[in-house]
């Protein structure tokens, strides 16, 4: 393991992609999937995160649904993002970064300012109609009321009545729109794929930034990085398979990281200018 300042020269050159994971949001409050306290402990993904087992819940016991939903927004519509979301847009207004690649549905990466974002798990604010793949975006506000609603309703018939309507219909063939989040078993938005592997077309150094890298398909994207000749920076405090392809690991949290890293790229980044600035006049 070297010292991250090391890593400055390689950052500078710029082409670099992230690939991020559950990690880099536990910093703001949103806990892992497989750690400690993690949402697949006290829910089970055989049920909770493949579309068959939801949908047999929403249809036999909805009030799992209900809690499930209202604990799930609880936690996320309380979080923001952290220091290493607008550490990662920072990097993209400075052009040194091609895109973020997300396994997160959290949203963080855009508020944070992010623009090249490909979401390969989908997002929680977003719902999509399955038919014509229209993707519709709700803002916060409109989640905090409807799980403001949604806790109070308690029949069965309440229940499914208020998700129905919030989800809304296809504003092009009025089909049922359906959360744009990608379940077990579910193929990948092609279009986001599609994205992200256009990044990595053109990525010099990936930072693999907080994922476990044991969900398949996404976790083939650092293998394929690494076979298209990038550097690949894999920055999360515990060990991962993707330490073995990786040609520098940080065991760092990725608030740490970027709390180390930016401002010496901030002071090479501005002297830069300073100079460039000089050399005009
Ligand atoms: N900074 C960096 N890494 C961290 C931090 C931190 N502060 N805290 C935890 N980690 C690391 C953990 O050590 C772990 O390796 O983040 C990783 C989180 O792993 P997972 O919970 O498996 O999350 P992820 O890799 O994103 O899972 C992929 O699985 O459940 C599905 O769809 C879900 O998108 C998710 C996918």
């Amino acid at each position: 393991m070297r010292h991250i300042k090391e890593l400055v020269p390689l950052l500078k050159k710029g082409n670099i992609v992230a690939f991020c994971g559950a990690g880099l949001s536990s910093e703001s409050s949103i806990p892992t999937f497989r750690g400690k306290g993690g949402l697949w402990e006290k829910y089970n993904p055989e049920v909770f995160a493949t579309l068959g087992g939801l949908l047999s819940l929403f249809i036999f016991s909805p009030k799992k649904v209900r809690d499930f939903i209202v604990e799930f927004y609880d936690i996320l519509l309380s979080g923001k993002p952290n220091y290493a979301h607008y550490g990662l847009a920072e990097l993209e207004r400075k052009n040194l970064l091609l895109g973020v690649i997300t396994q997160n549905i959290d949203d963080f990466h855009s508020q944070a300012g992010s623009t090249e974002v490909a979401e390969l798990h989908g997002n929680a604010y977003k719902f999509w109609c399955l038919k014509c793949k229209i993707v519709v975006k709700k803002n916060r506000e409109e989640f905090e009321k409807f799980i403001e609603n949604l806790k109070s309703k308690q029949s069965r018939k309440e229940i499914i009545r208020e998700i129905l309507n919030f989800m809304g219909k296809c504003p092009g063939c009025r089909k049922r729109m359906r959360p744009y989040i990608i379940f077990f078993g579910q193929s990948l938005p092609q279009d986001e794929l599609k994205k992200g592997y256009s990044y990595l077309d053109k990525a010099q150094t990936l930072l693999c930034i907080g994922t476990s890298g044991v969900v398949y398909p996404a976790a083939y994207l650092p293998y394929y990085s690494r076979r298209r000749g990038a550097k690949i920076i894999n920055i999360n405090p515990e060990s991962t398979p993707l330490d073995d392809i990786a040609d520098w690991v940080i065991r760092e949290t990725a608030v740490n990281f970027f709390k180390i890293i930016l401002p010496i790229l901030n002071e090479t980044f501005f002297r830069h200018r300073r100079i460039r600035f000089r050399r005009k006049v």
